[in-house]
């Protein structure tokens, strides 16, 4: 069965989904998106990431008249034209199409609105161990705002790649931020530490349900800066976000962490974060 993606108030097949080529997204990357899990139908803490997608909006000051009521109903309309099931859910807003390329939008534009989907693999949920690099954080200071805008992050994740690792932590001068698709955590002596979410960090909806869901297993959980040197003396750390859920990492350049192993603490945290997604889907 083919896709079926929102565009600007349509339902349209995913191939038949095109925008103009004079679209501001698409210039200037003047956009915003989210990035939804949906486990067996159900989308994942969908007002949290509703409400940061109007923090977003409203940081770049574009305004789009779709009130939460409307974004619930079209979320449960997208996950039942795509037959449910496990997607990951994509919302990009642009601000719109515009014949005169302009750095200073218009204020009559009407924004882009796209929401598609796509498979979510079953495997974000298996625990599997990563290797990192370090990087200098290359990106600009306004990381809490969720655009589209990502070639800092594009090209800091394929110097990694390149380089034959999974992902890349990033480091502001000696003071880790976050990876370049993920929310950083490590572990020290039993206490979770992770950066505060600050304006160099995307506040991760994972990282928001990972430290709630510690807190409430009595597990304590510092945000405060994270030194290089405190990183790499972690006893375990591990990765968070919407399309891996929990990464425990094993390496950073040469340096092996945990042993090469899955910690306890980070063992227990997947458990505690699958039983949490199971209470969502009632399964
Ligand atoms: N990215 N930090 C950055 C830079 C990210 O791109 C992401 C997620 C996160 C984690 O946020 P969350 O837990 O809400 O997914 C942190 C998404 C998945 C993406 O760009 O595809």
């Amino acid at each position: 069965m083919s896709q079926i993606s929102f565009l600007n108030g349509k339902f349209v097949a995913a191939s038949q989904a095109k925008v103009s080529v004079y679209d501001r997204g698409f210039l200037f990357g003047d956009a915003v998106y989210e990035v939804i899990p949906i486990y067996q139908s159900r989308p994942f803490r969908p007002q949290d990431h509703l409400d940061r997608l109007q923090n977003s909006l409203k940081a770049i000051a574009l305004k789009l008249d779709y009130c939460d009521k409307y974004w619930h109903a079209l979320i449960d309309q997208m996950i039942k034209k795509n037959n449910g099931g496990n997607l990951s859910l994509y919302i990009q807003i642009t601000r719109g199409s515009e014949i005169e390329r302009d750095h200073v939008g218009r204020a009559d534009t009407e924004p882009t609105v796209l929401m598609m989907v796509s498979p979510l693999s079953t495997e974000i949920a298996s625990l599997t161990p990563i290797k990192t690099t370090l990087l200098p954080d290359i990106r600009w200071k306004n990381c809490f705002i969720k655009t589209t805008a990502l070639l800092g992050n594009v090209m800091l994740k394929q110097q990694a790649s390149q380089a034959g690792y999974e992902e890349a932590i990033l480091r502001r001068e000696n003071i880790i931020s976050e990876g370049t698709t993920s929310n950083v955590f490590m572990v020290k002596n039993g206490i979770i530490y992770t950066p505060i979410a600050n304006q160099y960090i995307l506040a991760g909806i994972t990282r928001e349900v990972i430290i709630e869901i510690a807190e409430n297993a009595s597990i304590k959980v510092i945000q405060q800066n994270i030194t290089v040197e405190q990183l790499l003396d972690a006893d375990e750390i591990w990765l968070s976000s919407s399309s891996r859920e929990i990464s425990p990492v094993t390496q950073i350049d040469d340096k092996i962490v945990a042993k090469g192993t899955i910690g306890p603490v980070t063992a227990k945290m997947h458990q505690l974060f699958q039983a949490f997604k199971r209470r969502l889907t009632g399964s």
